[in-house]
């Protein structure tokens, strides 16, 4: 647990001025995986674990970033910074993104999930003119010294995070929202919190070169507590799933780091808009695999190769369960969420073919427990995490045996724990808990 308190007592001890308070959680995907960059549905819950900042304005143009986790300084200067050379795998390359996406404007935070190609920028359709218009308004309304549009102040910024990194929960999307969060803030912005998710999103393409979808940025810009987001990642259309009080999501951590796997991860996507591309030969109205059956699938599948096909499987399937857990959930069936959650990973180790050896001797372990409905991983793969579904009387067995077995299997200890869901982005008053 962070105490804010104490980071706000460290950055002034470090910084000598007052900061203001700001957090971002990660998240937990219950359903919907590999389906956010196509258009389709996702189901996640805000973590109560955060990412935390704590700011004050500087009179310049730069920002001065102090890690707790990294026990790092790093400096960004807002006016020379160019891009992303040299810190595509700097844990500052999240906060250069968010920063200079901002900068620049709303309008160029702008992303297409379907079909945009590496490094192409075009404008979001949803992404309306009316609300540039409204944004270059609030802007023409600033301050002298923020007049330019979309500039962002300079800032010291101190960072603690108690999200797991590398660990499939997002913690590089609850980084760049909270700091996003925190620079509109301290700017005297009006915060836009589809906008700020789309500006973080872009972070992850431009800067740390992950061609991700917008599941994490919005569940960390919108989370609630006690509720599962259903999302709809074409139109941003959401529903509120309230979690049954009889079960408890439970978070189990592998240990092992994904941090390498964004190019793997763009390729399946890569695979994915190849499968796009010869259906929408077939039907032009196709735009992405959320616009597409098995049936459409089965009557190109002599023009694609069988790994594509297997990939564009995995989505079409999974965009199905995602609705009916979503049904599930609403009639408090969570023996069939939990099915769901068993079919989703099999899906994901078979068809789209992102576990891992460890995650599968997890899910296993997991599933043969008393009490557990269901069991998959969760979050892009090649390690991480998977979530379990637990009935709430059976959690503390559940972990227990979790860790047992895991260790027993495996040699290293995970990390396992019941987790609520949580709020998402906020500023927090400095003060409030003393
Ligand atoms: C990562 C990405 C998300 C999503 C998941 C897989 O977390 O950031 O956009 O694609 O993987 O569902």
């Amino acid at each position: 647990m962070i105490d804010p308190e104490v980071l706000a007592r460290e950055f002034e001890a470090v910084v000598g001025r007052s900061p203001r308070l700001y957090r971002a959680p990660g998240r937990v995907n219950l359903i919907g995986e590999h389906t956010d960059y196509n258009d389709g549905f996702v189901m996640p819950i805000a973590l109560d674990r955060d990412t935390w900042v704590a700011a004050a304005p500087r009179a310049d143009r730069r920002l001065v970033v102090r890690s707790r986790e990294y026990r790092e300084t790093v400096t960004i200067d807002l006016d020379t910074e160019d891009g992303s050379d040299g810190w595509q795998n700097h844990w500052s390359c999240y906060i250069r993104g968010v920063a200079r996406t901002l900068d620049r404007g709303p309008e160029r935070a702008a992303l297409r999930t379907d079909g945009e190609k590496a490094g192409v920028a075009r404008p979001f359709p949803a992404f309306a003119r009316s609300e540039v218009r409204r944004a270059s308004a609030r802007l023409a309304e600033a301050p002298e010294a923020r007049r330019r549009q979309g500039r962002v102040p300079g800032a010291d910024l101190m960072i603690a995070s108690d999200v797991p990194i590398g660990a499939g929960l997002s913690s590089s999307a609850a980084l760049e929202v909270a700091c996003g969060f925190a620079l509109l803030d301290l700017a005297g912005a009006p915060i836009d919190l589809d906008h700020l998710a789309r500006a973080a999103q872009r972070a992850e393409h431009d800067f740390a070169g992950t061609r991700c979808g917008i599941m994490d940025q919005t569940i960390a810009c919108h989370g609630r507590a006690d509720a599962a987001l259903w999302l709809d990642t074409r139109s941003l259309d959401r529903r509120w799933l309230l979690l049954p009080p009889r079960v408890r999501v439970v978070v189990c951590n592998t240990m092992v780091r994904h941090e390498l796997a964004s190019g793997e991860y763009n390729a399946r996507r890569a695979d994915c808009e190849a499968g796009v591309a010869v259906l929408t030969g077939q039907r032009p109205s196709v735009r992405a695999l959320r616009d597409v059956t098995l049936a459409d699938l089965d009557a190109v599948s002599d023009r694609l190769s069988e790994r594509v096909s297997r990939r564009c499987r995995h989505v079409i399937t999974e965009n199905a369960r995602v609705g009916q857990a979503a049904e599930a959930l609403e009639n408090r069936d969570v023996h069939r969420v939990g099915a769901l959650m068993n079919e989703s990973h099999d899906s994901l180790r078979r068809d789209y073919e992102v576990s891992c050896t460890e995650l599968d001797t997890m899910v296993a372990i997991a599933r043969s427990l008393a009490g557990v409905h269901g069991a998959r991983m969760t979050g892009g793969g090649f390690g991480g995490c998977v979530v379990a579904l637990v009935d709430r009387a059976a959690v503390a067995t559940v972990v227990r045996e979790i860790v047992r077995k895991y260790k027993s299997a495996t040699g290293t200890t995970p990390d396992v724990w019941p987790t609520g869901a949580g709020a998402g982005v906020g500023a927090w008053p400095v003060g409030a808990s003393a």
